[in-house]
């Protein structure tokens, strides 16, 4: 199977801080890989540079085969990536439905906004019930569906999702989980970032634990010990 994204030796600074160090991992086209690492790890950081918000200092990034290293993050969006932010990012005093359309700013996707909102309210019901409320008045878990109706409206071929479960309730988080994998199952290629190791394990996806700024093992979820990630996990 080909790779829809590949991220190839990239380094990221913050000023003289370096967060990721010669970061390489491949994402294949349909599948789901899950990112995993403690704070502060670099993972936040390796997603921005694939959105084009950070630069890659050095090393390169693909997607189609296309490298977008150092383009801006709307062209990087109109050509297919899509993020799901650490924290949502959302606009708390705008109603839910001026939210997602924010998510259709780009070229392509301006064109087809109305059909997406009409897909993304079927996805995800309740928004079209609160569509004209304020993002800000909604439970985190509806806030999580407007930051993926979002992303969704500029018709995405990859979603990178940043620690989408954080603060969220147990039921919460599996309603959100079984939707990325209704994504997925639609053909839409995930990156999932997760500090929770337990549930990366869960799910048999290739996965890449970061520490310090590094890639530091990669793997099927399903043929790596617990003891492993755990190792490479805290640099044990
Ligand atoms: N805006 C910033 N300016 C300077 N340093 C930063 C900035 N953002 C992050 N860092 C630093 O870069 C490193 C990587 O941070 P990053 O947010 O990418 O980690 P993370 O793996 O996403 O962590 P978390 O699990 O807490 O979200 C950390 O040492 C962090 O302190
Ligand atoms: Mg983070």
């Amino acid at each position: 199977m080909s790779d829809l994204l590949r991220v190839e030796n990239v380094d990221v600074f913050y000023g003289d801080f370096q967060a990721v160090q010669q970061a390489s991992f491949a994402v294949p086209d349909k599948e789901i890989v899950s990112i995993i690492g403690t704070n502060g790890a670099g993972k936040t950081t390796l997603m921005r540079a694939i959105g084009g918000v950070l630069p890659a200092k050095n090393g390169r990034i693909y997607f189609e085969d296309v490298d977008i290293t150092g383009w801006p993050t709307h062209k990087i969006v109109d050509l297919g990536i899509s993020q799901v932010p650490e924290g949502r990012k959302l606009f708390g005093r705008m109603s839910v439905k001026d939210n997602l359309i924010m998510g259709s700013y780009t070229p392509r996707a301006r064109k087809n906004a109305k059909g997406e909102l009409e897909k993304v309210y079927e996805l995800f019901p309740i928004l079209k019930e609160k569509s004209t409320q304020s993002a800000g008045s909604l439970s985190g878990g509806q806030q999580q569906m407007v930051a993926i109706g979002r992303a969704l409206m500029s018709e995405p071929k990859l979603i990178c999702f940043d620690e989408i479960s954080l603060g969220l309730a147990p039921t919460v988080i599996k309603d959100i989980y079984a939707k990325v994998r209704e994504l997925n199952n639609g053909g839409i290629t995930i990156i999932i970032v997760e500090q929770d190791v337990k549930r990366s394990l869960k799910a048999c996806v290739e996965a890449f634990v970061m520490l310090k700024g590094k890639v530091v093992l990669s793997g099927k979820t399903c043929e790596l010990t617990e003891d492993e990630v755990s190792k490479a996990y805290f640099g044990m």
